[in-house]
């Protein structure tokens, strides 16, 4: 399916973003000839660039994303001559008349209809500053095409802002109209969730409080924050990754079946799980919270520097880069069965992964079976070495009945020789395609804000108490009583 022409107006387009993203999967989405036969793409930001200058650092950013390609290809410059750049303060409220004067100069000179969409790939200071301007001067609305806003996370910092944010966008665009961005979901691996469990007739029936024991939700990076101290300061783990990404992906596995497949069935038993979510008391927060702070280590034989040392983090900052939570739902699925999600910087290893923990066999017959819960485990590889395997029990050939775990394992890289799409590119497809399925909604962001936000005002009130220190290249020790002991399962994690 082709998306209908259009315009796609970046903002902030001078930033990390567009070079390393989203420029490198529009190119990868016309290289595949899945962008419109007719479309500009218009980057805006302050700093002052022509069209060539604009062109060129787009350009090294392709390269850099596919090293095989050549800066002579035909198809590279095409693609870049549908590039353009202009630079206006975006504050400045009279500058949006000439942002309109060029967007409308654009459009008569490729006969473009009036179809644009919107991407915010600004600090979210301009998330409300850049939709007022748009509104002030028109350029939010039109009589026969569509306008489309794409926002970047962080949609808010707690639930009042969010809330704040979503009846401003929505006083100027329609709900249906605004697409709050997560990466995670335009990830492969994590759209195949919803297809490997509801395409399927033998997970589903074992897919509850009945048959899984608990569930656990891995997403560590070896990485530091690098230059977004400034960032991270006012973020930190939990609003930077547990908020949005391990929550919708906690949601794919724990969510029903929709009654169809479109945008509101899917997004209505996403947001169901959200509203599920148990909240804490002040001891179950003690209890089932970790939150933690990478200090100097090694990783990958390389020394690195603590948090507290890392640019514009102040020295005696309480920020979080690690979080470990143990989730309950409070539902009939669910209902006794936690969901484990631990993510932090500088950790040994960089994996996104999800286990699905199966309760063991009523009675072990046999040497070597699990005890504890069982090593019937479903294991869906994130990211990288994409896979989904499934880890059982069979006999060691030979005398007796000694049980050792096997893995039944797809890669991904099994199905083609292809690289798996960046996210980016089935993300920025979907908004141009008008499909918002992949897009969170204002309700289930809500839902998870309040979730997460009496954890914040809780650690806020302690300060440094309850925060563990870990050495970069380690986990904080402090994560092994979150899980009891008879649910650890020691003879399959050798
Ligand atoms: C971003 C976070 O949203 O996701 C980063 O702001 C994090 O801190 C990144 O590193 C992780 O994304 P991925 O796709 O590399 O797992």
């Amino acid at each position: 399916e082709k998306a209908d022409a259009q315009m796609l107006l970046i903002f902030g387009a001078s930033g990390d973003l567009t070079t390393r993203k989203l420029i490198p999967a529009l190119y990868e989405l016309y290289v595949r000839n899945l962008l419109p036969e007719n479309f500009v793409i218009l980057g805006a930001a302050r700093t002052v660039l022509t069209d060539n200058e604009f062109r060129r650092k787009q350009c090294d950013g392709i390269l850099t994303s596919q090293k095989e390609l050549s800066a002579k290809d035909a198809r590279l410059s095409l693609f870049l001559k549908r590039v353009y750049y202009m630079g206006f303060d975006t504050q400045n409220t009279d500058e949006y008349e000439t942002l309109k004067n060029r967007v409308e100069e654009l459009q008569n000179l490729y006969s473009l209809p009036d179809n644009i969409v919107f991407y915010m790939a600004t600090p979210p200071e301009m998330y409300e500053v850049i939709p007022l301007g748009l509104q002030k001067c028109g350029l939010a609305y039109t009589s026969d095409g569509f306008r489309r806003i794409v926002v970047e996370k962080p949609f808010g910092t707690d639930i009042k802002s969010a809330k704040h944010l979503t009846r401003l966008l929505e006083s100027i665009f329609d709900e249906h109209d605004i697409y709050r961005i997560d990466h995670y979901l335009g990830k492969e691996t994590v759209q195949n969730i919803l297809v490997l469990r509801f395409s399927n007739g033998i997970f589903e029936p074992l897919w509850n409080r009945n048959y899984i024991d608990h569930v656990e939700i891995v997403s560590s990076e070896t990485l530091g924050i690098g230059n977004r101290g400034g960032y991270y300061e006012s973020s930190g783990a939990l609003r930077d990754m547990v908020q949005n990404h391990l929550l919708q992906l906690m949601a794919f596995i724990a969510m029903e079946p929709p009654v169809a497949f479109d945008p509101e069935s899917i997004r209505d038993e996403i947001a169901k799980v959200f509203k599920s979510l148990h909240h804490y008391t002040p001891e179950e927060m003690q209890e089932q919270i970790v939150r933690g702070q990478y200090t100097a280590g090694t990783i990958a034989g390389e020394s690195v520097q603590g948090y507290r040392d890392e640019k514009n983090v102040s020295g005696d900052s309480v920020r979080e880069t690690y979080v470990a939570v143990k989730i309950e739902l409070d539902n009939w699925r669910w209902a006794g069965t936690p969901f484990y999600i631990y993510t932090g910087k500088r950790l040994s290893e960089k994996k996104t992964e999800i286990i699905i923990h199966f309760k063991s066999t009523p009675q072990q017959l046999f040497v070597g079976q699990c005890s504890g819960s069982s090593c019937n485990q479903l294991i869906i590889r994130v990211q990288p070495n994409e896979s989904i395997a499934l880890r059982f029990g069979l006999k060691i050939p030979g005398s007796g009945f000694e049980v050792r775990q096997v893995s039944m394992d797809f890669l991904y890289s099994s199905l083609s020789d292809k690289k798996l799409p960046d996210a980016y590119e089935r993300l920025l497809l979907d908004v141009m395609l008008g499909d918002s399925t992949l897009y969170s909604r204002a309700d289930a962001q809500e839902a998870s804000w309040n979730f997460i936000d009496p954890i914040i005002k809780n650690w806020v009130k302690r300060g440094k108490d309850g925060l563990a220190f870990y050495a970069s290249g380690s986990d904080p020790e402090e994560i092994d009583r979150l899980m009891p002991h008879d649910k650890k399962c020691n003879c399959c994690n050798e």
